[in-house]
């Protein structure tokens, strides 16, 4: 039986006293005990006045991005092996802000998006994830575009194929997927919950076809965009739905925890 798990993504939110205050109020309310596992995703900055926070509790550190060398000349990017010297449990790769399908600002970087995140080095981070024993959050899903042409399944089996390509099912045993429509983030628009539970079965049967049946049932499958307190118990309660990437409403102590109470 697959443990629930909600995993807060901040995003470029939340300077460090920001992190601790909000930190330091989750973890009241969640004292009493919850009953599904729980991580949280800073800025990188943010990471250890968050991991110093959470070390005592049993909500995990998460990071959002990883760079997949190990060490050398690669400004800006942060390597596996630093993410699991500070802690880090879980790591988001390939969401749809980072593949630069969502979220572009006024740049002139149309055919690659910002951060150039393709499906090789998604591919290439959830393998340098997995090396340092930390669980990759791969993200997958598909535009308003792709949705409207009926290419959901597509284009979610191509990302997942291209990035587990390598990969067996032992190794990603602890590994999540999120489903994460790119219409939803940030738009208040939520996925329908059967439509979400069908795209997130979907993906387990792909995961069976990539490896078997067996592998394929060990790993967790969230949905995320735009998950609240008021639509988490409903989405939850689907059947191939086994957690959520939250976004925006995990920035808020309260609202994160209603959340994670609904995922029982
Ligand atoms: P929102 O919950 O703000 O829609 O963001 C979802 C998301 O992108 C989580 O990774």
């Amino acid at each position: 039986m697959r443990r629930k798990l909600v995993v807060g993504n901040w995003k470029m939110n939340m300077t460090r006293a920001e992190a601790a205050a909000c930190v330091e109020t989750f973890v009241e309310q969640v004292s009493a005990g919850q009953e599904c596992d729980v991580a949280i995703c800073p800025p990188f900055l943010a990471i250890s006045v968050v991991h110093d926070l959470l070390k005592k509790t049993q909500i995990k550190t998460g990071a959002q991005d990883v760079f997949w060398a190990e060490k050398g000349a690669f400004t800006g990017s942060v390597s596996a092996s630093m993410l699991a010297d500070a802690g880090v449990s879980f790591c988001i790769v390939g969401h749809s802000e980072t593949r630069g399908r969502f979220g572009k600002l006024e740049v002139p970087a149309e055919t690659t998006g910002y951060f150039a995140e393709t499906d090789l080095t998604v591919n290439l981070k959830t393998k340098a994830l997995l090396e340092r024993g930390i669980s990759p959050i791969l993200c997958v899903g598909e535009t308003l575009s792709e949705r409207e042409g009926l290419q959901t399944d597509n284009v979610i089996q191509a990302q997942l194929k291209a990035g587990l390509d390598g990969i067996d099912g032992a190794e990603f045993a602890e590994g999540v997927i999120a489903y994460e429509p790119v219409w939803a983030i940030g738009t208040g628009m939520t996925c329908d919950s059967p439509e979400a539970s069908r795209v997130c079965g979907m993906i387990r049967a792909t995961l069976a076809e990539i490896w078997d049946e067996d592998a394929a049932s060990r790993v967790r499958i969230l949905y995320g965009g735009s998950v609240k307190g008021a639509n988490a118990h409903e989405l939850f309660a689907q059947p191939d739905i086994d957690g959520g990437l939250v976004g925006g409403a995990s920035l808020v102590a309260d609202e994160f925890h209603r959340i994670v109470a609904a995922a029982k």
